[in-house]
């Protein structure tokens, strides 16, 4: 049996800088797990403009279909803001979902019990938050049409276009549906039906597959803008919630700040089961490129290290070996050893980002002589 292969796309701005260090763990799991992957990289976003005068080549879009998964830094920077929209290096990203079709996007927000005071919410709040947002990421607003820049009696008009299939809707659902089943089985659906049309199709179809194929998961209902307070309010409510492209988006980001920072954040993106193979995957850092740190060695590389944990889980079937990093990632924390996005302690100073790796690598070492 070969190795299964991996692409890296490190991108832009703090990218490179976190991919670097979820490149050691991945070595890490080679030399003492025997789980070698073919790693190759390639470019994407600004890097892949600089060098091939498009966010996404058509060479790394075919490399990025034949890999097992693709593990992404991120992509953006304001050298390139000024680019014409189809351009800029979130369409390389953009591009990558949609051809790859991958619909489903985990972004579980998990509150390290050492991270609890991390927050600007109350510890007692956030303390042992566990949830995973799945939010639709290849349709509705990010990709409807019409979109564009128009005029229109003399003034400009900027439109985009939210639109839902059924079949768009019912597979997302399902896919909230069977991680509830793995978890405590319960769903919140998030959508605003009460003034979108496609948010009350949103709701009927996703009580349609739970009655039909999912009675035994618990299922609720809330407006995507009651979600937000909630989700600030009383996090711990929640297990799965399944909302569309652009909600998911806004709530995933807020959901960071219940873990204590953005910079926790792994994401999972999937495909449809392939049957007997894997599903067509993405894994990334929700945080973006963070110019106003990148190239400084001080980025916390852990939502990129954890998204390639979610890679063992989802797309190797090496769930042992990833709660082996979540356990290595908590007992760095517990340690008291922080990069400068996470609060610090008393006497302690942050660590870079290299330095963080380190000790990843070194909670690794622990976990296993702990056995
Ligand atoms: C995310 C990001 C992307 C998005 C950007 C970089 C295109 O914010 O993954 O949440 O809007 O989906
Ligand atoms: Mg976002």
């Amino acid at each position: 049996m070969p190795n299964p292969s991996l692409l890296i796309l490190a991108g832009d701005g703090i990218g490179p800088e976190v991919m670097a260090e979820t490149r050691r763990v991945i070595d890490w799991f080679g030399a003492r797990r025997g789980l070698a992957f073919d790693v190759t990289e390639g470019l994407v976003g600004g890097a892949a403009i600089d060098a091939h005068g498009t966010p996404l080549a058509d060479a790394t879009m075919a490399a990025a279909q034949a890999a097992d998964a693709v593990l992404l830094g991120a992509v953006g920077g304001p050298k390139w803001d000024n680019l014409p929209f189809d351009q800029k290096p979130e369409r390389g990203l953009l591009r990558l979902r949609k051809e790859m079709d991958l619909f489903a996007n985990l972004r579980p927000a998990v509150c390290f019990a050492a991270l609890a005071g991390a927050s600007t919410l109350k510890p007692e709040v956030i303390g042992g938050l566990d949830i995973v947002i799945v939010r639709e990421l290849t349709s509705g607003i990010y990709f409807g049409s019409p979109r564009g820049i128009v005029t229109e009696g003399g003034q400009r008009v900027g439109i985009n276009t939210q639109r839902y299939t059924e079949g768009e809707i019912a597979r997302v659902a399902r896919a909230a549906f069977a991680l509830a089943r793995q978890r405590s089985g319960r769903v919140c659906s998030m959508e605003k039906a009460n003034v979108m049309e496609s948010g009350v199709l949103w709701r009927e179809v996703v009580q349609a597959v739970h009655d039909a194929e999912f009675a035994d998961v618990a299922l609720s209902h809330m407006y995507a803008d009651a979600g937000a307070m909630q989700l600030v309010r009383a996090p711990k409510q929640f297990d799965v919630i399944v909302t569309d492209n652009l909600f998911g988006d806004l709530l995933s980001d807020l959901a960071a700040m219940l873990t204590g920072s953005i910079g926790m954040l792994p994401s999972a993106s999937l495909g449809a089961p392939a049957a007997g193979g894997r599903p067509k995957a993405l894994y990334e850092p929700v945080h973006g490129s963070a110019p106003d740190i990148a190239g400084k060695g001080i980025a916390n590389p852990l939502a990129a290290i954890l998204s390639f944990g979610m890679a063992l889980r989802y797309s190797f079937g090496q769930g042992a070996e990833a709660d082996r990093l979540d356990r290595a990632v908590e007992r760095v924390l517990a340690g008291g050893i922080r990069t400068g996005d996470l609060l610090q302690l008393p006497g302690r100073k942050p660590v870079g980002t290299k330095a963080m790796g380190d000790a990843v690598l070194a909670g690794l070492e622990a976990d296993l002589a702990a056995g």
